[in-house]
């Protein structure tokens, strides 16, 4: 969430009307709601001490609750409205701020503090209210608010691998100049890293750099976020400038370019072309002065044959690329990177590993890293949280259950059985994979694994395949 978004939500959050405190497994430690709409509507509050929020609130998930995203990322999370559905099925809308508890290093768990939505802060379009929450408020304060800077620069990318090296020589002689730069690379290999890297090796360093997640704005949305706003061009739209302008001077960095509608793509092609945008809704062009970097984890050849990216925006975006190779492929990195993540880790959570067994390094080495960089750097922070203060040796069993999946299918001895009953065991698994590369995408998913979608629809069934949200 930007600083933007967060600087709404504390102007909603003038008071607050309920505090909730749980512990790291997601318990209820501690309730109390100061506004009776609560009291008819949820049970007593003893009620659901020491109970599980999911328990008390099925609706919530780690996403669309502040508490637990808070607890599973460690930061403080803003929400403008988050929705609660009690054991009822009854509805309330919350703003939030919940906040991670530290004690001795660890998160051992996270606080929320509520406010019941009232109608002023409710906007029934929900479309509006999104853009609006990005955009309302005050001009001069808005450009008051700097983007973030991007943090990374060339040295965090750790490597001993040639062509990672490479790719480093290549970034920074790239990032002299001005043309758009499209990052391949699978999940978790650092495409983030090294669009960051890239600006602030650049001589635009000092100037914003503004990342956005294509797939994460409502489509119809995009354009407005993108480019800007004429106060009246559409119900509640305020004289707004979009991302563009924000990066003035910068770059802007558009992830999963491939989820932004094609007709859109068009309009990025205008910018690209002669740096000019338009507002929505505006009759004037206005020219900014902005780097573009997009990225992508699908190859960006197999971008434009999914028909996901126009021919002549792959032409313009991709004049320069740069492949990340996935971790598997460099299994040089695997120790730098695991030295680097566990000396990260000691400091964090006050630990003193200084080994690594023999045989979780040669796990490490025939490991497949779907999630790369990513999982290896979960999978050591998860060994590391539960690791005893006196132990210095990293052992299997610190990572077993993490991995232990991947040990099962890989290692296990198939036992003979009915030929049916295991190409279903398999047949489901790559089902809810790729349900779950394509955010529950059910049409991407069928092209992913080449079957007609309705083939698809009724094997989920079939399967009781339930998405992950
Ligand atoms: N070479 C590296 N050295 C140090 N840290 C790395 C390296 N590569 C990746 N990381 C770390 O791994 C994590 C994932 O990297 P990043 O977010 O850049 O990946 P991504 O390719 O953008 O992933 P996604 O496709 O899921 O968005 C980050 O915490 C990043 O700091
Ligand atoms: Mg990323």
């Amino acid at each position: 969430m930007s600083r933007l978004d967060n600087y709404e939500v504390l102007n909603q959050l003038k008071y607050i009307d309920g505090i909730t405190i749980i512990d790291n497994k997601g318990t209820i430690l501690f309730t109390i709601k100061f506004n009776p709409i609560f009291h008819s509507e949820i049970r007593e509050r003893e009620e659901i001490l020491g109970e599980s929020l999911f328990t008390v609130f099925p609706s919530l998930n780690e996403k669309s609750s502040t508490l637990l995203n808070s607890l599973k990322t460690g930061r403080p999370i803003f929400k403008s409205k988050q929705e609660i559905v009690d054991f009822m099925g009854r509805k309330i809308e919350t703003t939030n701020i919940s906040l991670p508890i530290r004690a001795h290093g660890k998160i051992i768990g996270a606080i929320e503090l509520s406010k019941e939505r009232s109608k002023e802060d409710s906007i029934s379009n929900n479309a509006i209210e999104i853009n609006s929450e990005m955009f309302r408020g005050d001009k001069r304060l808005l450009e008051s608010i700097r983007p973030e800077r991007a943090k990374f620069t060339l040295k965090d990318i750790i490597t001993d691998n040639e062509q990672m090296k490479n790719l480093k020589r290549l970034t920074e002689k790239t990032a002299k100049g001005s043309s758009p730069v499209f990052i391949y690379g699978e999940t978790g290999t650092g495409k983030e890293l090294f669009a960051q890297s890239l600006h602030n090796a650049s001589n635009r360093a000092e100037k914003p750099f503004i990342a956005q997640n294509c797939a994460a704005i409502p489509e119809a949305l995009i354009e407005s976020i993108l480019f800007g706003t004429i106060k009246g061009s559409f119900t509640g739209a305020e004289n707004n400038p979009g991302l563009f302008e924000i990066a003035e001077g910068g770059t802007i960095f558009l992830d999963e370019i491939n989820s932004m509608p094609i007709h859109l793509q068009s309009k990025l092609l205008r910018v690209l072309q002669d740096g000019y945008i338009r507002r929505l809704g505006d009759r004037n062009i206005r020219k900014v002065d902005v780097r573009i970097i997009t990225a992508s984890n699908k190859r960006p050849e197999d971008c434009v044959k999914d028909k996901d990216m126009r021919l002549d925006l792959y032409y313009r975006l991709c004049v320069m690329t740069l492949n990340i190779p996935p971790l598997r492929e460099r299994i040089n990195d695997i120790k730098p990177l695991l030295d680097f993540f566990i000396s990260k880790y000691n400091v964090l959570l006050h630990k003193n590993i200084t080994n690594v067994s023999k045989e979780v390094y040669d796990f490490l080495l025939r490991y497949n890293w779907p999630g790369n960089v990513r999982e290896l750097e979960h999978i050591v922070e998860f060994a590391i949280n539960q690791i005893d203060e006196w132990e210095d040796t990293l052992q299997m069993k610190d990572i077993e259950d993490r991995v232990k999946n991947f040990i099962k299918h890989s290692e296990e001895e198939f036992q003979i059985e009915p030929l049916k009953d295991a190409v279903a065991r398999l047949e489901k698994i790559m089902i809810e994979k790729a349900i779950n590369k394509t955010k529950n995408n059910v049409s991407q998913a069928a092209k992913l694994l080449e079957i007609p979608r309705q083939t698809l629809q009724n094997k989920i069934r079939l399967y009781e395949i339930v998405p992950k949200s």
